[in-house]
């Protein structure tokens, strides 16, 4: 029989499965990865379908707010998110990618993490231009800082809505490099993405 310390230094040196290694992503990486991109592609259709609705919709005060309280959240989550990759850095990238692949991946990915601290800015600032807090869910209050900018609401609106379009275009080349890598190059690109490979 094994001696007992023997087995608990075995334990002690296992990776845990919360972090990263060189090798996969940990599950609190992949959590915080999922979790953002249902998001960010729930809040794109949202607020495409809600700058549709008319006054007199029962959903046209209901759904900017829902709109808004979620933007909070993934705001919360990406601080969070940027604050543990600090801890927890990134794994190295599968050993059979290319020079090439591995730079665009990495412009595509400093992208998406500029891309969507600029849609939810934008958006805080259309949501408080004329002074007004957002309620998030009837929980806690985010309160207006800057409203002097010239004709904010459009504009603001106006960046809100062309980041949005460009963010989820990038993320569809992001996620149809990851298709490939999977499909074509049947590696492990995708499957470390559930911490699994
Ligand atoms: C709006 C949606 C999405 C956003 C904002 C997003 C964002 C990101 C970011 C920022 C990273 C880099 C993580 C880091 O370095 O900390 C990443 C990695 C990754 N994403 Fe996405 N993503 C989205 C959707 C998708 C989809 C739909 C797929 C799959 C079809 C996917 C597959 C991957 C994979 C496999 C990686 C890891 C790449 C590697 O190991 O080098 N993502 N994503």
């Amino acid at each position: 029989m094994m001696p007992r310390t023997s087995v608990t230094l075995e334990n002690a040196e296992r990776p845990s499965l919360l972090r990263n290694t060189s090798e996969r992503w940990g599950l609190i990486a992949v959590a915080f990865h999922w979790t953002v991109a249902l998001a960010v592609i729930g809040l794109f259709v949202l607020g495409l379908w809600m700058t549709g609705l008319s006054y007199y919709d029962p959903w046209y005060r209901q759904a900017p707010d829902i709109h808004r309280s979620i933007g909070v959240l993934v705001f919360i989550a990406m601080v969070a998110r940027l604050v543990w990759r600090i801890f927890d850095p990134a794994p190295a990238p599968v050993p059979s990618h290319k020079r090439w692949e591995i730079k665009a991946a990495h412009v595509v990915h400093g992208l998406l993490y500029a891309g969507l601290f600029a849609v939810m800015i934008s958006g805080y600032l259309i949501s408080t231009a004329d002074g007004r807090s957002i309620s998030v869910f009837g929980l806690f209050e985010v309160p207006a800082t800057i409203t002097s900018i010239e004709k904010q609401e459009d504009v603001a609106g106006w960046v809100h809505y062309w980041l949005a379009i460009g963010l989820i275009a990038v993320a569809a080349l992001h996620a149809l490099a990851a298709l490939k890598h999977h499909i074509i190059d049947k590696d492990t690109t995708l499957k470390r993405m559930f911490t699994r490979s």
